[in-house]
């Protein structure tokens, strides 16, 4: 089932790229890594506008692409602060530093809460350091649209506690999680994770790009059989509406 109504589109780029298209036309990009080997053929010139551009960490399969498309569409780029400083060294406009339990409204209406991730965030970047650039912490979005409709997209993590208490402040209908495990929580974590937030729907991401990403959506729905909470298994490319 691919059908939310809730007056937007959600397309999976794969890995953990999503681009979100609101009911007033505006355009959200969510960590795009588009040269990621399970993207859809000419994604990259697919996109032709963003006003929001969302990055979770500085890993490079979450950065990916971020520069060349923000100096491309001058997207609002609510991020972490240490983030937004490395971006500014390189070029990129148009960023709002913000930290966790932060909130922005950018775009106009759309509302961007940053939230915790249990993980890391250096960014390499050997033009600007032999070693790994702090970034800020790995962080999560939850997201309001201009309808009220709110999504999380938890990036990089771990399971953690505090995610009941993002479900209990934001009550997120759809939340996009990673179950790839080894570099994230995998299957059984996530699991955990969706007893803690108490979503609708699930969109599982980070599994598949690599065989050591090697957790499934299969897996992820028998270890929640019977919560009630629906696993919305995408293809790459496939978009839910
Ligand atoms: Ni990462
Ligand atoms: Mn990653």
């Amino acid at each position: 089932m691919n059908k939310l109504n809730r007056d937007c589109k959600i397309r999976w780029l794969g890995h953990a790229a999503f681009h979100i298209t609101t009911a007033t036309g505006k355009s959200i990009l969510i960590d795009p890594w588009l040269s990621n080997p399970l993207a859809p053929d000419g994604v990259m010139d697919s996109i032709d506008a963003i006003d929001v551009l969302l990055l979770t960490h500085g890993h490079s399969d979450h950065l990916g692409e971020a520069i060349t498309l923000a100096k491309r569409f001058k997207p609002a780029i609510p991020c972490a602060f240490e983030m937004s400083v490395y971006l500014e060294k390189k070029g990129v406009a148009n960023t709002s530093a913000m930290n966790k339990g932060g909130t922005q409204i950018v775009a106009d209406d759309i509302k961007v809460t940053m939230v915790s991730a249990d993980h890391s965030s250096g960014i390499i970047d050997e033009e600007l350091s032999p070693v790994a650039i702090y970034g800020g912490e790995a962080a999560g979005f939850v997201v309001e649209l201009e309808n009220g409709f709110r999504f999380y997209h938890a990036g990089d993590t771990n399971v953690f506690a505090e995610m009941e208490m993002i479900g209990r402040l934001y009550d997120p209908e759809v939340v996009m999680l990673p179950i790839g495990g080894h570099f994230t929580m995998g299957p059984k974590e996530a699991g955990e994770a969706i007893r803690l937030l108490k979503p609708k729907y699930v969109v599982p991401m980070h599994y598949g790009t690599f065989p050591i990403l090697a957790g499934t959506p299969e897996d992820l729905r028998m270890e929640i059989a019977g919560s009630g909470v629906e696993v919305l298994m995408l293809k790459p490319g496939d978009t839910l509406t």
